[in-house]
């Protein structure tokens, strides 16, 4: 949501600044613009629409000269994607530009009291205000850091905001709060940008800056300092994956090369967490005597970490025998939940989700110890919580999930296994055959890949279909869901997931001749049952399609479309059920021609609420 890039160095900042954007591009945005430097003046280019169409504006950067500048990709928040909209912005004089990311929830009133300080405003954002804040402090200070400390105590909500001024030619500077803002430093440059991609092929040392910390970017290096204006120290992390992990890598679209990584993926969080064939939470810091008084556990997410929290409730209930709540993080954080004694594990693939961060913020300032499961590192909600079991899914650059959720997902089954353990609710061979079987699903799914034009043909069959719905009982309720949500998100074909005993209960009115129902079908005894309600459709009309473990046989139905995953064991088979169902939505939405990586209306961050 929203990317910014920021360069100073000794190279052309333009080309760098669209290379960054380009890379930031999964985050989602409408429109587009730079700011740079150039012998004392600021040049603002900006558009509408796709990147393509500022590259065409600046001949690929070529024609905007100067050596530090900053860039942005605008996901609209306050007022339409629109060329006046899109930025940087800037002070009247166009001696202040600036770019930002996030939400400045004052800024009706901080408006306010600048248009009766004699400011105008040309836009409907919330970073005009923004600009024109910082503006009116430097003209009041003289100081560029003052002005921005002065900015950050007056401004509520969340920001990463990057400053340019005339009068500093060869610096920019950057403050945030809540919204994501990584450094970089390399021999002869200094970048900085939303996250990692962005800058990847310029360095690897990075500086993660945290909240309220106001950074002076030469092209020699980054000085940090707090809202005081002391300077304090940072180390760099040593970014360990490379460039080409970020890239699409022969793929048509990430979302394809990142369905493909799966088995790794699955495979790196398993070595990260098991030793020896233990699982083994030292790294995360979760102790035995913790978890053996653990009495509950609250889980919370957004979108696809939410479902993949829903799988997990199934399996932490099953075998650890310790009851479980899942939330949406944007409904937890302001019922004033009741709450004593829960784990809260709060699940995030950027980290950086605005509703999850407020929820793990809710929960500790009720007392509670929390969990972040988190793909990416040093992100805020890995920093704030308690314990942190990162998640080994690389980068992830399609909008839609696929790979996070699935390396949730082996977080899950894991602390469900710990949980178990430490409790004795089940045998030590149990535990064993367990952490065997997970070991297995790489190749599984492997196997599943292979078989991915038997999708790709039932996709083409069904590729007219206007609403889908997804039945299922248990963890194969658990993994409809997140199908369904796949096919909205990328196909924009409506769709729903519904437990199948609740079928009845109203959605049944809407199959008519042709609606394609999908059950899961994994759950041993339950498979019956869901086959029973997939036969009810099917007599009003419903085209049936299945997904099924291999060997199970079903009953007498006539369903044709029958899709088969490997056997596992009961608790872990959303991890192979969730693959055919990640590539039909895949399919599905190439043949309809879409942006599959980066579909409408979406953001894959969402930092504000
Ligand atoms: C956005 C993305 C979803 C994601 C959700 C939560 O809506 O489009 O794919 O599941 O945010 O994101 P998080 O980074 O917290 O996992």
């Amino acid at each position: 949501m929203c990317g910014i890039v920021g360069y100073i160095g000794k190279e052309q900042a333009t080309p760098i600044l669209l290379d960054g954007l380009k890379k930031l591009e999964y985050r989602g945005y409408d429109s587009a613009g730079i700011a740079v430097m150039n012998g004392g003046e600021i040049n603002i280019v900006k558009a509408k629409g796709r990147l393509k169409v500022l590259c065409q504006m600046t001949d690929d950067g070529a024609a905007v000269k100067g050596a530090c500048g900053i860039g942005h990709t605008r996901w609209a928040t306050h007022g339409e994607p629109s060329e006046t909209n899109a930025h940087p912005h800037c002070n009247d004089e166009k001696t202040i530009a600036a770019v930002h990311n996030g939400i400045i929830e004052n800024y009706a009133e901080l408006k306010a009291k600048l248009i009766r300080r004699g400011y105008t405003f040309y836009s409907q954002t919330d970073t005009e205000v923004a600009t024109k804040l910082v503006d009116y402090y430097y003209k009041k200070y003289n100081d560029p850091l003052r002005a921005i400390s002065e900015f950050a105590l007056r401004v509520r909500g969340s920001y990463a905001l990057a400053v340019m001024y005339c009068e500093y030619p060869e610096t920019v500077f950057a403050i945030r709060k809540d919204s994501p803002m990584i450094i970089g430093t390399a021999k002869g440059g200094a970048f900085l940008a939303s996250d990692v991609p962005a800058i990847l092929k310029y360095t690897k040392s990075v500086y993660y800056v945290d909240n309220l910390e106001i950074v002076r970017l030469k092209s020699d290096g980054a000085t940090f300092f707090n809202l005081d204006r002391e300077e304090v120290e940072k180390v760099p992390v040593e970014i360990t994956w490379d460039a080409e992990a970020a890239e699409k890598g022969g793929f048509e679209h990430f979302m394809l090369k990142e369905i493909h990584e799966q088995p790794k993926v699955i495979a790196d969080t398993l070595n990260y967490a098991v030793k020896n064939g233990k699982i083994d939470f030292s790294e995360i810091g979760l102790e035995n005597k913790f978890l053996k008084k653990l009495n509950g556990v609250i889980i919370v997410g957004c979108g696809s970490a939410y479902h993949a929290g829903v799988v997990m409730q199934y399996v932490i209930e099953d075998i650890a025998r310790v009851p479980v709540r899942v939330e949406l993080a944007s409904e937890f954080r302001y019922r004033n939940p009741v709450a004593s004694g829960e784990l809260v594990i709060v699940i995030s693939q950027s980290g950086e989700t605005a509703d999850s961060l407020a929820a793990l913020r809710e929960a500790k300032k009720k007392g509670l110890k929390t969990l972040a499961v988190v793909n990416v590192l040093g992100s805020s909600i890995a920093r704030e919580a308690d314990y942190v079991f990162y998640t080994k899914a690389g980068p992830e650059i399609s909008v839609a999930t696929t790979k996070a959720y699935t390396a949730q997902l082996i977080a899950g089954y894991l602390f469900a296994i710990k949980l178990a353990e430490v409790k004795k609710t089940v045998d030590a061979a149990v535990i064993s055959a367990l952490v065997t079987e997970l070991k297995t699903l790489p190749e599984k799914v492997e196997r599943l890949l292979a078989d991915k034009e038997k999708i790709q043909k039932f996709a083409a069959e069904t590729v007219d279909k206007n609403n889908v719905f997804f039945i299922g009982r248990g963890i194969d309720y658990a993994v409809g869901i997140e199908g369904s949500l796949k096919l909205k998100e990328i196909s924009y074909i409506h769709s729903e997931a519904y437990a199948a005993g609740e079928l009845k209960h109203g959605t049944i009115s809407l199959i008519e001749k042709g609606t394609l129902v999908l059950g899961v079908l994994t759950q041993g005894a339950l498979i019956e049952k869901t086959v029973s309600n997939l036969v009810e459709t099917q007599s009003r009309g419903a085209l049936i399609a299945t997904v099924v473990t291999q060997g199970v046989r079903l009953p007498e139905t006539g369903f044709e479309r029958v899709f088969y995953v490997p056997e596992t064991d009961s608790h872990f088979t959303a991890s192979l059920a969730v693959i055919p169902l990640q590539l039909l939505a895949y399919y599905l939405s190439v043949l309809r021609g879409n942006d599959v990586d980066k579909p409408r209306n979406l953001a894959k961050s969402v930092t504000v609420e």
